[in-house]
């Protein structure tokens, strides 16, 4: 299949930034990464565009990974095996895998963008992350030319991070996933532990949740508080929770006891950015096109029009803001291309 050149970008990123790829190839079957040459060109592995910033024209070869189906593939006296294709949506595998009975993704129904991203920064909500539940993935490594199978105690997971980012894999499309098998067990355990959760099954009198109680729970709580990109373009969360350490968030808890902050495994402390940002005065605030929106100020949108600059003057203005009030750095979470 040939590619299509000097393609508009801007219907394949949730933020609605303009920018042309000089090729662009829909990926409908891993068979034809293999037809893909070594280092012939700059190449960029496209998703659902929910998770990115488009600076500007890309001069490359963007391969836009479609790749469908789902499926059980085992079942043991612990857990089911069920692998999705990496061009599957990642919202619609969730309520098909609570559908067929398979519980355990619920926490992160309606997370945007493709199966095949999930991995690459860990994607999490609500106390869950995917590389609880992630077996292994198959991907195109395009530096070998053979498929790889990478199985999850050597994706490195992490708060937002994998060994795919680590390797700079999301930027310079080193490898492509194909399919990822979940792992998902029978001993079910409901994970109400985040306070909004426990608040919407509460509201609904519901005591004894089941999956599907708990994906609703979170769906509405979305709703309630991102935007809808199809609406509001949008990618999310724009700034990673900065994790600091122990001596820095006593200081900054006694400067300001209402800052909400999560004690970590290693002792090291996370802070909520968008408080930060609230408190800084940007909540509902836009500079020119691109502001933080009125009900989740971590959530940077697009009102309409902007391009990556417009993005990139925004952010550059809100990191310097919390950093002159709180002296805390804002990383930001989407892929800047
Ligand atoms: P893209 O944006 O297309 O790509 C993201 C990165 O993954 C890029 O580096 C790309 O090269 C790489 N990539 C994509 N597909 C592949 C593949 N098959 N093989 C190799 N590399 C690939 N994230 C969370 O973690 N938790 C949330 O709660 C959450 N909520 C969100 C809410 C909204 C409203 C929005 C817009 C975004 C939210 N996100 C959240 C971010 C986003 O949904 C995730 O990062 C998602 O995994 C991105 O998927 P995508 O298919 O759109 O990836
Ligand atoms: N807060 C404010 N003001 C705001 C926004 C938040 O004070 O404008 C406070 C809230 O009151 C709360 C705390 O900050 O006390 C945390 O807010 P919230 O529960 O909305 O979650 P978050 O930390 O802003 C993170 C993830 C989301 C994920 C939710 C639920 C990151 C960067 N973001 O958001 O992920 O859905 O928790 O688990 O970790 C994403 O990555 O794109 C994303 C949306």
């Amino acid at each position: 299949m040939r590619p299509e050149l000097n393609v508009e970008l801007r219907p394949y990123n949730t933020l609605a930034l303009p920018g042309r790829a000089t090729a662009y190839l829909k990926i409908t079957d891993p068979a034809q990464l293999t037809a893909t040459e070594r280092r012939r060109e700059k190449r960029f592995i496209l998703g659902g565009g929910s998770n990115l910033v488009l600076t500007g024209d890309f001069a490359g070869t963007v391969l836009h990974m479609a790749i469908p189906g789902k499926r059980l593939v085992g079942e043991d006296a612990e857990a089911w095996y069920i692998e999705a294709g990496a061009g599957e949506n990642w919202h619609d595998f969730v309520q098909w895998t609570l559908q067929h009975g398979w519980p355990g993704l619920e926490n992160l129904s309606l997370i945007p963008g493709t199966v095949g991203a999930a991995p690459i920064q860990n994607i999490g909500a609500y106390g869950l992350e995917v590389g609880d539940f992630l077996h292994q993935l198959t991907a195109w490594d395009f530096e070998k030319q053979a498929f790889i199978t990478v199985d999850r105690k050597n994706c490195q997971f992490s708060y937002r991070n994998s060994l795919f980012k680590q390797q700079g894999w999301h930027l310079n499309g080193g490898i492509a996933i194909v399919s990822v098998t979940f792992r998902l067990p029978k001993a079910w355990q409901a994970n109400c532990r985040y306070a909004d959760i426990a608040n919407a099954l509460a509201a609904r009198q519901i005591t004894a949740p089941s999956p599907q109680d708990i994906a609703d729970a979170v769906i509405s709580v979305r709703q309630a508080k991102l935007p809808d990109p199809s609406i509001t373009p949008n990618a999310g969360s724009f700034f990673h929770n900065p994790v600091v350490d122990r001596k820095t968030a006593a200081a900054l808890h006694a400067a300001h006891p209402q800052l909400p902050s999560y004690p970590q495994a290693d002792g090291r402390v996370k802070l909520a950015a968008g408080w930060l940002i609230e408190q800084a005065g940007w909540k509902g605030k836009n500079l020119g096109p691109v502001g933080m929106y009125e009900k989740q100020a971590l959530v940077l949108v697009n009102q309409g029009g902007a391009n990556g600059d417009d993005v990139k003057r925004t952010m550059a203005a809100v990191q310097a803001s919390v950093r002159e009030k709180f002296a805390v750095d804002l990383t930001p979470e989407p892929i800047f291309l």
